[in-house]
């Protein structure tokens, strides 16, 4: 095994002592099948709404799109010897809606035989599969009709979720109904920074809201096909946080997390919707229909949390929030600013306010840094020091709140590689493996290789 230098200062590992040590924790890579698969045009996929989002001037940087990306579509039994090599637990993977289910509804053999290769391959090395079913790569046909602001889509995402689970039965150990349901509503519905890129806030509540009872009418197939996998969603979660000390300044970081956090798990885990939401957002209550939050609030096997940064916000004067920078700390490529502490915080208070909280999954944690390969004597080699730090310190912060009594039974480190990062493009590097996107090297950047040596080292 190759070992940077200073690997004994400069381990990836949780603190001696941590649960996240014990043999049944999960140690996870992820990625989505947008961000790495290419192929847009392969054995019958369905244009997304995000190829069309990408073709549309000005929408993501330099015009860049999904269409390569990490061209994973054709390597993947060398990615899976990748991921396989790092010796992790589980992988988690997209499927691509657009991949598997023709417009009629019928299913695309070619599209889930890749899966079905993909899958065997990873059960072959060992490699558990947490499979999500909606990371954002809606078919257009579908928005064409309305996509998330018309309730047949979640229906017709219900018929997808039944295609698949019957399809890959006994292939997949996790089903992960949603990744981030916020962005997809917010950033796709509200400001138009995603895919379809609309600009509305009645328009994204009432996207979130058919989103939401998408995830819940799936759970009934996935159960009756694949009783065997676990059924889950994943969200994104913020900590809001204040410069100042004001009751208002308080008032702000409140409703920051109510928008971005209850908004998603009230109505998973309680079923109703924050009623102070509404005043943040006044005039933007989605039509619910009888039944709906009961579909939406279906008993879930765990939990996914993706967690990234911290946020500062003070009071707008009025009844709301805006955004400021906090100065002087640390932050990586994405502006992002890096506190731990954060998880540590949103952890402890979703096992306070939610008495009905499912066992987490820290399905995606990570960062954005501009990553290079250096030739050195002992080849190339590529130093992200920042990274290691990192995902150090957030190790110690789960472990922490692993101690105050959350249940956390696994982490997911975003990304396995370098990829597609949305409106970003190829610019920010997210992977623990660099992807030179001209000839589709990888390279394991150093906190792959720490990380290699923790996972091995635990196996013992
Ligand atoms: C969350 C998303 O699920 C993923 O697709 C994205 O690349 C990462 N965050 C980093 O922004």
């Amino acid at each position: 095994m190759n070992m940077p230098p200073n690997a004994a200062a400069n381990p990836i590992a949780p603190p001696a002592g941590s649960a996240m040590n014990r043999r049944d924790f999960v140690w996870g890579v992820a990625t989505a099948s947008y961000q790495i698969e290419g192929a847009i045009d392969a054995d019958g996929r369905l244009p997304s709404i995000w190829d069309t989002f990408c073709a549309t001037p000005g929408k993501v940087l330099r015009g860049e799109t999904g269409a390569l990306a990490c061209d994973h579509y054709h390597r993947w039994e060398s990615d899976v010897d990748l991921i396989a090599d790092l010796g992790v637990d589980a992988y988690r993977l997209s499927i691509a809606w657009p991949r598997v289910m023709h417009a009629d509804g019928r299913p695309n053999q070619a599209g889930l035989d890749f899966y079905k290769r993909l899958l065997d391959r990873l059960a072959e090395r060992g490699v558990k599969c947490m499979a999500t079913l909606y990371h954002w790569d809606l078919p257009q046909h579908l928005e064409d009709r309305g996509g998330w602001l018309n309730r047949d889509t979640a229906y017709r995402f219900a018929d997808y979720a039944d295609l698949v689970s019957r399809e890959l039965s006994g292939r997949v150990n996790a089903y992960a109904t949603l990744n981030e349901p916020w962005c997809s509503a917010f950033l796709g519905y509200g400001n138009g920074h995603h895919a379809p890129g609309l600009a509305n806030g009645r328009y994204a509540t009432q996207a979130m809201h058919h989103l939401l009872l998408a995830h819940g009418l799936a759970l009934a197939p996935l159960a009756a096909n694949d009783p065997q996998a676990q059924r889950g969603i994943v969200a994104n979660v913020g900590r809001g946080s204040t410069l100042g000390d004001s009751a208002a300044d308080h008032e702000a970081a409140r409703l920051f997390e109510l928008q971005h956090n209850d908004w998603v798990l009230q109505p998973l885990l309680k079923g109703s919707y924050p009623q102070d939401l509404f005043k943040l957002w006044p005039g933007t209550e989605p039509l619910v229909l009888d039944g709906d939050l009961a579909t939406i609030s279906g008993p879930l096997d765990f939990l996914g949390i993706n967690y990234y940064f911290r946020s500062t916000v003070q009071s707008d004067g009025a009844h709301g929030y805006t955004e400021v920078t906090r100065p002087d700390v640390e932050r990586t490529q994405m502006g992002w600013e890096v506190y731990p502490q954060g998880l540590e915080d949103l952890l402890r208070g979703f096992h306070t306010s939610y008495p009905n909280l499912p066992p987490i999954y820290i399905t995606e944690n990570g960062m954005s840094s501009d990553d290079r390969v250096v030739n050195g004597p002992n080849g190339p080699r590529v130093d992200d020091a920042q990274r290691q730090s990192f995902l150090q310190r957030h190790f110690a912060a789960i472990s922490r709140a692993i101690d105050a009594g959350v249940d956390v039974r696994g982490y997911y480190i975003w990304s396995l590689m370098d990829n597609f990062e949305w409106a970003f493009g190829y610019e920010r590097r997210f992977g623990l493996v660099h992807v030179d996107y001209a000839t589709q090297q990888r390279t394991l950047k150093d906190s792959a290789l720490l990380f290699q040596h923790y996972l091995a080292q635990r196996k013992g």
